[in-house]
């Protein structure tokens, strides 16, 4: 069964509560209960944290576990080298996604560290982009 690993950073705990007219208000657990009932032939594991460290560790332990990674790392997107090496430390491939449009927010929020080092983004499409990240795994592992 193809395993995928769902990973959010920073402050992604308090989806549902934190600035509803830009993320939304479901919370990430109820998103993803729904998430694991649509894709029922995947093996879908999620992890947040809001500590770069941690994601870097959880992203290292991902080794030999999954196939595939989601990855919303939040703020540390623009920011974080030691998260994009880690991504290109991993030979796991790597779907960036962003709730958001990053592209139409702020000018700090248009650079990502981790773009590069991933196989593709999503950005702006809210919490679909997670499920359309979820459907390029399968028809990329057929
Ligand atoms: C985000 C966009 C980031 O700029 C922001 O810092 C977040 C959430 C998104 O999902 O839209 O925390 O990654």
């Amino acid at each position: 069964m193809l395993q995928l690993a769902i990973i959010n950073g920073p402050n992604l705990n308090l989806l549902g509560m934190r600035e509803p007219h830009i993320y939304g208000s479901q919370s990430f657990d109820q998103y993803f209960e729904a998430l694991k009932k649509r894709f029922t032939s995947v093996s879908l594991e999620y992890y947040q944290s809001n500590v770069e460290g941690e994601l870097i560790n959880h992203l290292h332990g991902c080794m030999g576990k999954v196939q595939g990674i989601i990855l919303n790392a939040g703020a540390y997107t623009h920011t974080s080298i030691a998260i994009a090496d880690a991504i290109a430390a991993i030979s796991i491939p790597v779907v960036e996604v962003h709730i958001s449009n990053v592209l139409a927010r702020e000018d700090y929020r248009k650079t990502s560290f981790i773009a590069p080092k991933c196989v593709g983004s999503i950005s702006g499409l809210g919490m679909n982009g997670y499920a359309l990240a979820v459907q390029h795994f399968i028809d990329a592992n057929p």
